[in-house]
């Protein structure tokens, strides 16, 4: 649990457009994972999480975790070289550009995210290798015309290849009624066929305690509430898509055997029967679909 806490004045919280008043999801996860962007705010209120679900923390690491295999995976088994990630966070080393550039220097990575301090804190993430390049865009991921029309004007992306859209425990902050799976088929219908969709979302499936702790969301009035699906309802997320295998799993169940790197995050442990979330990583429009959606 972090304990070395953050000082609140820290730049980022100084920083005109950021609301310290109100906890932000990307500064609490930040919290969690041992970062130094969070405000006071922010931690007294993931503090309040941790009270009642104390297993957030694992989740929150084992969710870091799975974005860093999921993204090697692609990169070093599929090739992907392209990374369009929406509700890119905070920085931490190893942040995605890091993990895919360790697989191939020339991998390029656009980062959008909706919270000021990210963009404050950005510079950090730009830190591409000289071979790849990293941008970062302030976007809203439930407008996607906006978000695809600013990433096409980047010039960062070869269209004609493929994307992976990695969207890493931000979904479960899109309410139902901003249609999650409509926004989904809206970037997969934008992307270059053959492209990939990397998800990862929070569930009560697994224990009472998480719901009480996504409570504290809308009782602490975080800028995004958190809403929990269960195994079902991230399947369908991916309706449309061709799932790789093992589908859509309990994140330490992904690719266990890719997680083994020198990370220092990586290292920060975790209890992989206290990460209460899933993932999986579909196809989207292969050439010839061989693998079907659900699992
Ligand atoms: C839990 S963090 C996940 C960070 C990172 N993807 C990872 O896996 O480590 C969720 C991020 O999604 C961002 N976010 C939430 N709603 C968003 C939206 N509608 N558009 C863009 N970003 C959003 C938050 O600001 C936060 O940075």
């Amino acid at each position: 649990m972090p304990t070395d806490g953050p000082d609140p004045q820290t730049p980022g919280c100084a920083a005109e457009q950021v609301d310290t008043g109100r906890p932000h999801p990307a500064r609490m996860y930040d919290y969690y994972l041992g970062g130094t962007h969070y405000c006071a705010i922010d931690a007294e209120t993931a503090e309040e999480v941790l009270r009642r679900a104390p297993h957030v923390l694992d989740s929150t690491r084992g969710a870091r975790a799975w974005m860093h295999r999921a993204v090697r995976h692609l990169a070093a088994a599929y090739g992907v070289r392209q990374f369009l990630d929406l509700g890119a966070g905070l920085p931490v080393a190893p942040n995605l550009h890091q993990v895919a550039q360790e697989v191939h220097p020339a991998c390029r990575v656009l980062y959008v995210d909706n919270d000021p301090l990210v963009g404050a804190s950005a510079s950090a993430l730009l830190g591409s290798g000289p071979a790849g390049q990293v941008v970062y865009r302030h976007g809203d991921l439930r407008r996607p015309a906006t978000v695809i029309s600013e990433a096409r004007a980047a010039g960062l992306f070869d269209w004609g290849r493929p994307i992976a859209l990695v969207l890493s425990g931000v979904l479960h902050f899109v309410p139902d009624e901003d249609d999650p799976a409509g926004l989904l088929r809206a970037y997969c219908d934008a992307l270059p066929d053959d492209s990939y969709l990397a998800l990862s979302h929070g569930t009560g499936d697994f224990s009472p305690t998480t719901a009480d702790g996504a409570a504290v969301y809308a009782e602490r009035k975080v800028a995004a509430p958190m809403v929990l699906r269960s195994h079902a309802e991230v399947v369908r997320l991916f309706d449309g898509t061709a799932l790789l295998e093992p589908g859509v799993v309990r994140l330490p169940e992904w690719h266990p055997e890719l997680g083994s790197t020198p990370h220092p995050e990586e290292t920060l442990g975790y209890d992989p029967d206290q990460v209460h979330s899933y993932g999986g990583v579909a196809r989207i429009r292969p050439p010839h679909t061989t693998e079907s959606g659900g699992s």
